[in-house]
């Protein structure tokens, strides 16, 4: 029987029980587009087999902190540390072959191309075309839309049909770390509830998921561990239940007093947003 030491349980054994050992680290990050910074010493772990959502209000800085992840902003002090290494110098490219991926907030999809096209960008990385069918085909049964409108352009699909698609593009790469900034943006509550049950499905089945979610009471819900940041600040960091129970932040972010149940059918959603 081979022993049971770490090198031998993959990280796809026991998605739901996230591990104490940090896949990413924010190390003091302070990161901006040129002019003032606009994250000021963000210090957070992403621990892996988790899925840590970062709640706040619009501006704090969540798609900046992505941004410092996937590499398209720069970070000024401080570092990001991806299984022991630092990012600081890795390009987004380099950052995508160690299987950082992101879905970016706003729709990515080439609308003329056909849904399975825009599913095999997902992996231009990768030379191996049995590999890159081979996994279109896994993705294609897992994320059912994508089999089902294969050959129509993306720009036929609605919202939430293209961000499923988004989805599937990005686990072309087989990803470590999957970085989503608001997901549910725009969607219907129907279309939001598939695409949140995906989000939950891909932690379950073991990836380490970063998630920027706007409707942050449900993405704390489904959170391992939660980070709200404010003015580009952590305010506050611990596991979602932690953050979704914090009486101040609720009231400041959650649209009420947490801890407290929310009325029969009253939204989600907080005010606001
Ligand atoms: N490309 C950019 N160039 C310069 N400033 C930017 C750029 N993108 C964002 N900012 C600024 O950075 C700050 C944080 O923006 P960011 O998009 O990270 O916030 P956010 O928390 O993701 O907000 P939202 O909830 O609206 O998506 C804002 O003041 C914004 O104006
Ligand atoms: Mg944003």
């Amino acid at each position: 029987m081979a022993p049971q030491t770490s090198d031998h349980v993959s990280d796809r054994v026991a998605p739901a029980l996230a591990s104490t050992q940090p896949l990413l680290e924010f190390r003091g990050v302070c990161a901006g587009y040129g002019g003032a910074d606009i994250l000021h010493e963000v210090s957070f772990e992403v621990p892996e087999g988790g899925l840590t959502c970062v709640v706040g209000p619009n501006g704090a800085g969540k798609s900046t902190l992505l941004g410092t992840v996937s590499g398209v902003v720069r970070t000024t002090v401080g570092e990001l540390v991806f299984r022991g290494e630092r990012l600081k110098k890795a390009t987004p490219r380099e950052r995508l072959e160690r299987g950082i991926v992101q879905v970016p907030q706003n729709h990515s999809l080439f609308r003329e191309m056909t849904v399975r096209e825009n599913v095999e960008l997902g992996a231009f990385i990768l030379k191996d075309r049995t590999i890159v069918r081979e996994r279109y085909e896994q993705i294609a049964e897992t994320i059912p839309i994508v089999a089902e409108r294969a050959k129509d352009k993306a720009g036929s699909l609605s919202g939430g049909q293209q961000r499923l698609v988004e989805f599937a593009r990005c686990l072309m790469l087989d990803p470590a770390l999957v970085v989503l900034d608001e997901p549910s943006m725009g969607l219907d509550p129907h279309t939001r509830k598939i695409v949140f049950k995906t989000v939950r499905s891909l932690h379950r089945h073991g990836r380490t998921v970063l998630l920027v979610e706007q409707n942050a009471r449900a993405g704390l819900r489904l959170a391992t561990h939660g980070v709200v940041l404010e003015n580009g600040r952590v305010r506050l960091a611990g596991s979602g239940r932690e953050v979704l129970e914090n009486p101040e932040i609720g009231a400041l972010f959650l649209g009420g007093v947490v801890g407290a149940s929310r009325p029969a059918g009253a939204p989600e959603t907080p005010p606001g947003r």
